[in-house]
């Protein structure tokens, strides 16, 4: 078994079995990476890993259709599209939540 931490998710960290993918785990453990089509098309799930790089499968072609070689040797890949064969801290960017409906206009809107 192997340990995945959510950073962006307070530091969560949970227990796996090797070789998951990482939009797996978090679907299960519901960690809160985005995500949208789950087949590296999208890009939603974009994620990085900021420590045990060295424990993610190579990268997917998809993945380098998002990705810049500087960006992946960065950390940055798509969840959805990495599997982990050892423990690993991930972080995100997170989506926001939909705004409150306040029954005021928007700053912007005109007057
Ligand atoms: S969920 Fe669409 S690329 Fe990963």
């Amino acid at each position: 078994m192997i340990q995945i931490t959510f950073i962006t998710n307070d530091c969560r960290t949970v227990t796996a079995e090797d070789g998951i993918s990482l939009l797996r785990i978090a679907i299960r453990e519901a960690a809160g990476i985005p995500f949208k089509c789950g087949g590296g098309v999208c890009g939603t799930c974009l994620c990085r890993i900021e420590r045990g790089l060295a424990h993610a499968d190579a990268v997917k072609p998809r993945e380098r259709r998002h990705l810049t070689e500087a960006e992946l040797a960065a950390g940055y890949r798509l969840a959805c599209q990495t599997f982990v064969t050892g423990d690993v801290a991930v972080s995100w960017v997170p989506r926001k939540p939909p705004a409150e409906p306040s029954g005021e206009p928007p700053a912007d809107a005109p007057a």
